[in-house]
């Protein structure tokens, strides 16, 4: 499709993958909203590349589905999701001193990854049927993101490994149910991303798994990640993909 003027929604635009989406998309033409936790962040994002931004906790169905409303007042219903918003909290299923982990802490990643990515999902899927059609019959698109966590997560990455493998799980599934409305739907898996997500890591820690890499040996950035998320919108034949983003990298198991 031809993202110009169209009303994009990008999950998480206040900041790395979220933030280079929700700016291509700006600078394409569409018309964004941004939806974040973070709302000071996704404010400033959003004046800058002319969109709309509201405050929004993905895990939270109320929230999500408020600051949902609230940005399609003023952009109109979503032809575009783009989910980027998640966390890495990282979480082993039993303690070093042997004690099991409190499950809240082993499920908050899937909360917002997976939950969140479906209740996105699931809120834009509605608003695109009831669009008009377009060239091909195409009524929306959706991106949504997972992790190389999905199919190598690491140990110590328990949570997060099972939210991406779910986001990846959900792609064929619904882009079967969605296709009767010209909806599409594609999964990017990234690998190690120049983010503040990726900042976190202490740097024998990032040393260690850039020497992992195979080609390029850096980190991908979040403009090659925008650059695939729109050319995903604008190419009508990438449907029910699930496309590893990773520069070859194979995560080891620790
Ligand atoms: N950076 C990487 O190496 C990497 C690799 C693989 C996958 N990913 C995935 O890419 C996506 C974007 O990550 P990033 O690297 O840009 O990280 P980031 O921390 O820069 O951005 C994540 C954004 O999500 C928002 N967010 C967090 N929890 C939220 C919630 N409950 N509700 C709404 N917004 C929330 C944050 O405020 C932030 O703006 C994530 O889903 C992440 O798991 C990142």
């Amino acid at each position: 499709m031809n993202v110009h003027r169209q009303a994009a929604i990008v999950t998480g635009g206040a900041s790395g993958l979220g933030q280079a989406t929700a700016r291509a998309l700006a600078t394409r033409g569409a018309r964004v909203g941004i939806l974040d936790i973070d709302e000071e962040s996704a404010r400033r994002v959003a004046t800058e590349i002319d969109g709309v931004a509201a405050a929004c906790d993905v895990a939270d169905p109320s929230s999500h589905e408020a600051a949902f409303m609230a940005v399609r007042e003023k952009i109109g219903p979503t032809r575009i999701l783009i989910t980027c918003a998640g966390i890495a909290p990282g979480a082993r299923l039993v303690g070093r001193d042997g004690t099991a982990s409190p499950l809240e802490r082993v499920t908050r990643a899937i909360r917002v990854n997976l939950v969140g990515t479906i209740n996105s999902c699931r809120l834009a899927a509605a608003d695109m049927s009831a669009l008009e059609p377009m060239e091909d019959n195409e009524r929306g698109c959706i991106v949504t993101t997972a992790s190389v966590a999905a199919f190598e997560g690491q140990i110590g990455q328990l949570d997060y490994a099972a939210s991406k493998g779910g986001v990846v799980a959900m792609t064929i599934p619904l882009a079967r149910e969605l296709a009767s409305a010209g909806i599409r739907v594609n999964c990017i898996a990234p690998g190690l991303m120049d983010t503040p997500m990726m900042a976190g890591l202490s740097e024998p820690a990032k040393r260690f798994l850039l020497e992992t890499m195979v080609f390029p040996t850096r980190l991908g950035s979040p403009d090659e990640f925008a650059a695939l998320a729109v050319h995903i919108a604008e190419n009508t034949f990438m449907n029910g993909a699930v496309i590893r983003f990773d520069g070859a990298l194979r995560m080891a198991p620790e």
